[in-house]
């Protein structure tokens, strides 16, 4: 069909060398974001009897979608949350099949063509497609490594116009892991009350905090922000370290939250995306999760100590330890970047000589060119061995 014939999907230099690399036994892919790749996974067995369950009690002849999602799986959420302080009933969960999914219906059934949406920056490049798909256009409030990538509200004041109609705030956050606290999202609230803004936030790495962040609760707007609209997303697919199941959700709170959810339900309702089956199964692996997501989170732990510990040993790169999430950013020291490279051609470099797979920064937003960003997700041997390669060549 002519109308696609020229679309521009061609590879760029970094995809070329990624491809050549992969093919290489030697590869390493510090990059790699699949739990099941990564050797985290939840219990097999338990989903298998799980799904006999279902099948066996013949539901499966009994389709009746809720737009919201099926009823189970909202009290499984709800009860998620009241076991974290916090009340969110059933009525405001809606269930879809991922984060993306969910960030879709916020953007398309809440926001208007023309509206602009502020993201993190740096952030997980996901959010600007989706938005730009929605029509929604993306603005951007920056988190700097020079102030360990902390908020200041008044960034995020000077980047509000009148079309601003919501925020997202990513914590645990991609790529820094930098976790917001009360004071920051109480301030990121004021302005929303202020401005009439919906307060999204992304919450699926919830329970990936590390050290200090590991106690107490996670701040959430939910609880902090009673004046102000509130969307949480979250799922299954970093919470159980279960992406195949495809079950999120989106938690509305605020003063608009039936309007909100009602509009969100007419949007999931167009499509229905996730399985009642899956639903069924999570609603059950939910209520028993505590133990399974205390394992992989210690787990993740300790390959983020390894981290830690490579980048101490490492003079050519510096590193703000990331307190949440699977992910960090790292410095690379001005006198080792040779030869005018920049992080793309380290990036690529690092593929072609070293058989390493790390991002540049640049993919994430981060403009000053030294930045790599690194996943800890893979275990401890690749992340040591990948690293050492990585300092070998910056030295
Ligand atoms: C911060 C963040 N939000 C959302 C997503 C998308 O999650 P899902 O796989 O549930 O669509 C990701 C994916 O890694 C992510 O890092």
């Amino acid at each position: 069909v002519k109308r696609f014939a020229s679309s521009e999907t061609s590879r760029n230099r970094y995809s070329v060398a990624r491809l050549a690399a992969e093919s290489d036994s030697r590869f390493i892919d510090l990059i790699c974001t699949n739990f099941h790749e990564c050797g985290l996974r939840y219990d097999t067995d338990a989903v298998r009897r799980l799904a006999a369950d279902y099948f066996a009690s013949g539901r499966m002849s009994d389709y009746h979608p809720d737009p919201l999602g099926a009823e189970p799986a909202r009290t499984a959420v709800s009860d998620y949350y009241k076991a974290a302080g916090l009340t969110v009933e059933q009525e405001q969960i809606v269930i879809t099949a991922s984060a993306s999914e969910s960030y879709s219906h916020l953007f398309s059934a809440l926001l208007s063509s023309g509206d602009q949406v502020l993201l993190p920056r740096p952030s997980y490049p996901l959010f600007e497609e989706i938005a730009v798909r929605a029509g929604v256009e993306p603005r951007y409030y920056d988190q700097h490594v020079k102030r360990n990538w902390a908020i200041d509200p008044d960034d995020i004041v000077r980047v509000v116009e009148p079309e601003t109609a919501a925020i997202v705030i990513v914590s645990p956050n991609n790529p820094t892991g930098y976790i917001l606290s009360d004071d920051e999202i109480r301030a990121i609230g004021e302005i929303c009350a202020r401005n009439d803004m919906l307060l999204i936030h992304d919450e699926v790495f919830s329970e990936y905090r590390y050290g200090e962040d590991a106690c107490g609760g996670l701040p959430r707007p939910a609880a902090l922000c009673r004046n102000v609209n509130t969307a949480a997303i979250n799922g299954v697919s970093k919470l159980l370290a279960a992406p195949d199941l495809k079950v999120s959700w989106m938690a509305v709170d605020g003063p608009d939250r039936s309007t909100i959810v009602e509009q969100l339900a007419i949007s999931n309702d167009l499509f229905l995306s996730a399985s009642p089956v899956n639903q069924q199964i999570v609603a059950r692996l939910l209520a028993g999760s505590d133990k399974l997501t205390g394992r992989i989170v210690a787990e993740v732990g300790l390959r983020r100590d390894a981290l830690i510990d490579a980048v101490a040993g490492c003079p050519a790169l510096t590193m703000v330890p990331p307190r949440g999430g699977i992910h960090a950013v790292l410095t690379v020291d001005a006198g080792s970047l040779r030869g005018g490279m920049d992080d793309e051609s380290i990036a690529i470099a690092l593929l072609e000589k070293c058989r390493v797979g790390l991002h540049p920064g640049y993919l994430y937003g981060i403009e000053d060119q030294t930045a790599l960003v690194v996943s800890f997700l893979p275990p401890r041997e690749y992340i040591r061995n990948g690293m050492k390669r990585v300092c070998d060549f910056l030295s």
